[in-house]
């Protein structure tokens, strides 16, 4: 075969998007070639059912195989170091799930030694890669808005039932949820964070995390990021992006992070109100397959993706912040203060 050979390590419900997209949209880079999962039966399953030739049940053994170039990590969030730092001593490039690393501190190591290993680190928030998100960040990049100072993003679901691992996450609401949305916000501010307040709360009796996060966060450039991710909103779903700059608006409508069906409106202040269409069909498996591409490519061509784990810390900056100015009632934290060690 030509191009890399991609190996998937976790098989279970997300590894099924995975494959999905990287087979309709990055098949001409690179192929899924082994799969790993402790679980033999869940092992066997994803790999007769898409025809995946290599099979471990300890990514130790696929990463010493040598039959892997790409490891895409599909575990749960505990699960990181231990593929991690071996694939990256092995020359092996990664696409991990969010959330990046259970902490700042863990994605710091991560990157640290991809960047000394020259490997290239990703993260999976495909979400950046959709349709609109990509016709946001051309608009922005044009001009046609002027300079970004505000960016709300809200998604607000009926998502009460919550099972496996995810009910045993002291981290849930972001860790699991809105940290795709706090990343997007983070991208399109262009900008190191400075200050994050967070307000959480957990309504749902059955887990151990938070199920609600409003957050605010500031950007050195001086653009304020907000965000509100309801996982009780009984009816009326909705994922709303809007962003205000100096010469115009914009908002994106859907009624979840991946639904297919999209809009987004663009009005600059001095302009005609544009909407744009920006419905895709399979959403969720085409963006997956998009992240893969962009990791791919950047491989190829020796460059930095979109979805860099380096840009990631910001991220799990944010996030970091956030978990402490909730623990503190709300309160500011100044990002530079956190701990990454
Ligand atoms: N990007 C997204 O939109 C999105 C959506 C859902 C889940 N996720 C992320 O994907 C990851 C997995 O979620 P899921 O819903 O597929 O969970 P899941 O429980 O369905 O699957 C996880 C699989 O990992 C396997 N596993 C556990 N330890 C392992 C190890 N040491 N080596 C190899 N495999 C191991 C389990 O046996 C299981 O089959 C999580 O990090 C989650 O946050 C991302």
């Amino acid at each position: 075969m030509n191009g890399f050979r991609i190996g998937i390590v976790g098989c279970g419900g997300i590894a099924n998007r995975h494959i999905a997209g990287y087979r309709s949209v990055a098949g001409d880079l690179g192929e899924v070639v082994a799969g790993c999962d402790p679980n033999e039966e869940i092992l066997q399953g994803y790999c007769d059912k898409y025809a995946i030739p290599h099979r471990f049940t300890r990514a130790e053994d696929m990463i010493a195989s040598g039959q892997v170039d790409v490891i895409s990590l599909l575990t749960p969030p505990a699960v990181r170091h231990e593929v991690i730092f071996p694939a990256i001593e092995q020359g092996i490039h990664l696409l991990v799930e969010k959330p990046f690393g259970e902490t700042l501190a863990d994605a710091v190591s991560f990157v640290e030694a991809a960047e000394k290993a020259g490997v290239v680190l990703a993260v999976n928030h495909q979400m950046d890669f959709t349709r609109d998100m990509e016709a946001i960040r051309q608009a922005i990049a044009s001009g046609r808005i002027g300079q970004v100072r505000h960016i709300a993003h809200d998604h607000l679901q009926n998502r009460t039932r919550v099972q496996g691992w995810r009910s045993r996450e002291q981290r849930l609401e972001i860790s699991i949820f809105s940290i795709h949305l706090i990343d997007r916000i983070r991208i399109l501010a262009g900008s190191p964070p400075t200050s994050v307040a967070a307000v959480m709360r957990s309504w749902n009796p059955d887990v151990e995390g938070e199920t609600y996060t409003s957050l605010n966060v500031q950007f050195e450039n001086g653009t304020v990021g907000t965000m509100v991710s309801n996982w009780h909103s009984p009816t009326l779903p909705e994922c709303r992006l809007r962003i205000d700059g100096t010469q115009g608006s914009l908002l994106s409508a859907k009624e979840g992070f991946l639904a297919d069906k999209a809009t987004l409106r663009i009005q600059p202040a001095d302009g005609a109100l544009e909407e744009l269409d920006c419905s895709q069909q399979d959403t969720f498996p085409t963006a997956m397959g998009q992240s893969m591409r962009h990791l791919l490519e950047a491989a190829r061509q020796g460059i930095e993706p979109l979805h860099s784990g380096r840009g990631n810390l910001q991220t799990m900056q944010i996030v970091d912040a956030a978990y402490l100015s909730a623990q503190r009632g709300g309160a500011l934290v100044e990002v530079g203060k956190i701990s990454s060690s």
